[in-house]
């Protein structure tokens, strides 16, 4: 594992190798222009995250090995960090290539920034603080010209978990959602369903329900979710459509699918950041703005009440809060992150 010195912060970062093995996303691809630094914290880590002319992303510690200032107070010139304090020069491979009290000496070997693993999917620019255990999850939609894909986000919640359970929970529709993702005055009972654990994580059958204003095309739709939690904060669903107004069945296809990959950037164990991607194939297609505010209002309305569970860690071990059987992919959740030995920002 590529550890590097203790950083000190408060909370403490984390230490799960699980947590730290994975990839997570950090933000857009047009988050991190070329030759800014842009800081960034995960995990309790502050990070700095810059492009170099070539279009690679590089995520560093936001630490300079001389003396630890912030090098994303320094600047980029010609592809390299200088850090502010003395003007260290870091190359793209975190080499230190001039001290420019000493230009005639070459720097030592040791002089390097403390570098991390990065890379693009997805739109999204994702980092690896330790050594990447797996890739990053599948998005089948990613690669399939007939969906169009729309990024939404940033949105701001407190536990990333609790706001992936939340992701995978059909219950609170008609409640969080009232006349948009469900009825608060006829609830949709949630049948058993199934979820299985495998190679992707943990995978759900379909659950149905009713949506009065089901899709961004404006119309009632019965939904079908089908959902996966592929990593500790990664989960996706793709949801099957049938527009249950007659008048407007016409509209859909058997075909029609909604899709939605989510990652939660947990900075601390008490912040986090959703991102998501909508990809969908209806024809004709919503707008990206249509898109978006629709996704806008939603999260709203989950983070407003997801921020108020307590604990904010989320409880793992079953016997706290009270389970139910339609609850059963958050409690295959909760017991999946407890037996990868997930303990930071778990209680
Ligand atoms: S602390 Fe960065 S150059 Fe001295
Ligand atoms: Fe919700």
């Amino acid at each position: 594992m590529n550890l590097v010195r203790p950083i000190v912060a408060d909370p403490e970062p984390c230490a799960d190798e699980v947590m730290l093995n994975d990839w997570h996303a950090i933000g857009f691809a047009e988050d991190f222009p070329a030759g800014e630094l842009v800081p960034v914290t995960l995990l309790g880590r502050d990070l700095v995250a810059w492009r170099d002319s070539g279009g690679t992303v590089h995520v560093w510690e936001d630490l300079c090995i001389h003396r630890g200032a912030r090098l994303s107070k320094g600047f980029i010139r010609n592809d390299r960090v200088i850090c502010p304090y003395h003007g260290w020069n870091y190359e793209g491979s975190g080499q230190c290539v001039l001290i420019p009290a000493a230009p005639g000496e070459p720097p030592m070997k040791k002089a390097k920034a403390l570098t991390h693993h990065a890379q693009e999917k997805y739109n999204f620019v994702w980092a690896c603080i330790g050594t990447p255990a797996r890739d990053i999850p599948a998005f089948p939609e990613w690669d399939d010209a007939s969906f169009i894909k729309v990024s939404c986000g940033p949105y701001r919640f407190k536990s990333g978990y609790r706001a992936l359970e939340n992701f995978v929970d059909p219950s609170h529709f008609p409640f969080v959602h009232a006349g948009v993702n469900g009825l608060m005055d006829n609830p949709d009972p949630i049948l058993p369903y199934e979820v299985t654990e495998g190679e992707e994580g943990l995978v759900s059958s379909e659950v149905q329900v009713t949506q009065p204003y089901g899709d961004p095309r404006e119309v009632p739709v019965i939904a079908f979710y089908a959902y996966r939690i592929m990593r500790p904060l990664v989960a996706y669903f793709k949801k099957r459509l049938i527009i249950s107004d007659p008048a407007r069945a016409h509209e859909g296809n058997e075909a029609d699918r909604f899709c939605t990959f989510l990652t939660a950037q947990m900075v601390d164990e008490q912040t986090s950041i959703v991102r998501i991607c909508c990809a969908m194939n209806f024809d004709p297609a919503p707008t990206p703005a249509d898109v978006r505010r629709r996704q806008d209002l939603v999260y709203a309305q989950d983070a407003a009440i997801v921020d108020t569970q307590r604990p904010e860690r989320i409880p793992v071990d079953l016997r706290q809060e009270l389970h139910h059987r339609t609850d059963l992919l958050g409690m295959k959740y909760r017991a999946w992150l407890a037996r990868q030995g997930v303990a930071y920002g778990v209680y």
